[in-house]
């Protein structure tokens, strides 16, 4: 395995920012992870997993070990009686993945269509999209412990999915590198096995409605998706972007009731724990959305997507960011945290 020195990095992270990585590595099975984390110039230093580079601002060169997970291979490991298990390397690309059980006609992961970023990825953020969650078809994954050294197999109740999170984000940010995930999806080619697609978030409700019956399949619903994503959200191919940067936040009843009585056409979906706002539609009444700073822009299409027009650094996004949120909490009373991983 070739491990490389003041790596750049730019073209592994689609913000396309210019940082470099001290070490580099990339890493095809788990063997190969092994073999680099042994050896003793590495045993001390920092460690940065990058799965699609989807999902992070780098803010400075990174001055440790960055490991590219590439761990590629799917398989079918089980089915039967409608259920289909497939497991999925790391490094996985997450649209080649869908697009694999749409072609066998296997249904849960259409909602998530064309979501950047790798199949290792998804469980760390618990990725989601059009009322679907990658928990939802979640079976188990497994891991290796930066820290003991040892392989550990994680079932659902030990992920502490929520809403963008997971124990990989908290608790263990850092010290588990997902090697594969296993999902378990709805097999449609046995007999009898009903498509029930997942239709409560609106927009999409809608598209599938003008879907005649007999052609509604999740290779249907996934164009569906396709086609909502690609009017709204910023090619990270064309415009340098990371999705959503920050989280919708949850507010609480009372104080949702109060912002009601200023703003009647707000925006509101009732959670067990509170009240969640679109923070798009906080940042757009802020005045932000469409704006250009430097290099650094609010979409016109999506106000929670900040994208970089040319060679923006990690300050003018930032700045941007920080002056974001300082907009929100005088308008509104609410602070906006980054969704995006911020290195
Ligand atoms: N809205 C505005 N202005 C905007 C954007 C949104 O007013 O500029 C309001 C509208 O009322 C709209 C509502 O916000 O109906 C929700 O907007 P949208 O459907 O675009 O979804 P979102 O809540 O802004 C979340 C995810 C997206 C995911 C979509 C669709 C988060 C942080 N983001 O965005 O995920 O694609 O729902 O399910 O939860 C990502 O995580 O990177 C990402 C793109």
């Amino acid at each position: 395995m070739k491990i490389e020195e003041h790596y750049p990095l730019k073209h592994l992270n689609t913000f396309g920012i210019d940082a470099t990585a001290r070490y580099f590595a990339e890493v095809r099975s788990a063997d190969d992870l092994l073999e680099l984390v042994r050896r003793a110039e590495f045993r001390q230093a920092k460690k940065l997993i990058l799965g699609g580079g989807s999902n992070i601002l780098f803010t400075q060169p990174f001055d440790g070990l960055v490991i590219r997970i590439a761990i590629p291979g799917i398989e079918l490991t089980a089915h039967g009686a409608g259920v289909a298990k497939v497991r999925a390397g790391a490094g996985v690309n997450w649209q080649d993945l869908v697009d694999w059980t749409l072609d066998r006609n296997l249904a849960g992961l259409e909602n998530l269509s064309l979501i950047p970023g790798t199949a290792g990825a998804a469980p760390v953020q618990n990725i989601g999209a059009y009322g679907a969650e990658f928990k939802d078809v979640f079976e188990e994954l497994q891991a290796f412990d930066l820290e003991t050294g040892d392989m550990r197999t994680f079932l659902l109740k030990e992920c502490g999915f929520g809403y963008r999170t997971s124990v990989f984000k908290n608790e263990f940010r850092g010290r588990h590198v997902i090697l594969s995930v296993s999902l378990r999806l709805l097999d449609l080619s046995t007999n009898g096995t009903a498509f029930r697609p997942v239709t409560v978030y609106g927009e999409l409700g809608k598209r599938i409605e003008g879907i005649p019956s007999g052609e509604l399949t999740p290779r249907s619903v996934s164009e569906a998706v396709i086609a909502i994503r690609r009017a709204k959200l910023p090619d990270p191919k064309r415009l340098g972007n990371a999705g959503s940067f920050f989280k919708n936040p949850v507010i609480p009843a009372a104080q949702a009731q109060a912002l009601l009585s200023a703003y009647p056409g707000m925006p509101r979906f009732t959670e067990p724990n509170g009240v969640k706002i679109p923070a798009g539609w906080l940042i757009e009444q802020c005045g932000w959305k469409g704006k250009r700073v430097g290099n650094a822009g609010c979409h016109e299409h999506q106000a929670l997507v900040l994208v970089n027009y040319g060679p923006a650094t990690a300050k003018e996004i930032l700045g941007l960011a920080y002056n974001i949120q300082r907009s929100v909490r005088e308008k509104f009373g609410i602070d906006l945290m980054p969704e995006v991983n911020i290195v």
